[in-house]
């Protein structure tokens, strides 16, 4: 399906298929979530521009090339997106955190918003919106919103899993965000859950269920 990037690393891909087994510890699906987050930071930072810098090593001077521009920004979907943004910080421990409380009404299924919390300079800078699950896409799609409303105008999203129905939702809203996925499943059931999915992402990172 068309849409979204989806990357096929076999790492990835391994790590996924262990997260998806209802038997896998909530000890394990966390530290398994934050060692393939690096993974999927990794793949969605690959082409970020570079600059020359000037350095000198202890030989010689030389132009090195550097990130360009301003710290990225990761704007993480709470409560589950905590769980993508701990591996992220890991390999780019400087970007900034943005925090997007938003909860999924369970009867209408739509986002109610009880946080935001973000830099002001959002449209200087590349922000990467992280949540474990695109099912209705209800909830990114707003998150996506409220950023844009910030002023951010340079957005990619990343996710575990997407189910195609909240694939196609979100890019027909947000066309100019490229989403980014380790895998897109067959289909939502009438929960709003991803299918065959790994569950309730946020209850199996917590272990609240
Ligand atoms: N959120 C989850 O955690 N899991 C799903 O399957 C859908 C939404």
């Amino acid at each position: 399906m068309s849409g979204a990037n989806v990357i096929s690393h076999p790492l990835v891909q391994h790590k996924l298929s262990i997260m998806r087994d209802k038997g896998t510890s909530t000890q394990s699906f966390r530290r398994l979530l934050r060692e393939i987050s690096t993974l999927l930071c990794y793949e969605v930072t690959r082409d970020l521009p570079l600059v020359r810098q000037t350095i000198e090593t202890p030989l010689a001077e030389m132009q090195a090339p550097t990130l360009a521009g301003k710290k990225l920004v990761f704007a993480s979907v709470l409560r589950a997106g905590n769980g993508l943004l701990e591996g992220m910080l890991d390999l780019v421990p400087s970007a900034r955190v943005a925090h997007i409380g938003l909860y999924r009404d369970p009867e209408t299924l739509q986002p109610v918003e009880y946080y935001f919390k973000a830099p002001e300079d959002l449209n200087e800078r590349l922000v990467i919106v992280v949540d474990p699950m695109l099912a209705t896409a209800n909830s990114a799609i707003a998150a996506i919103q409220k950023l844009k409303e910030r002023g951010a105008n340079n957005i990619r999203f990343l996710c575990l899993l997407a189910a195609p129905e909240g694939v196609s939702k979100f890019t027909q809203l947000h066309p100019d965000v490229p989403i980014f996925t380790a895998a897109i499943d067959e289909k939502l059931n009438e929960k709003g859950y991803i299918v065959p999915g790994l569950g309730d992402a946020g209850d199996r990172m917590y272990g609240t269920k």
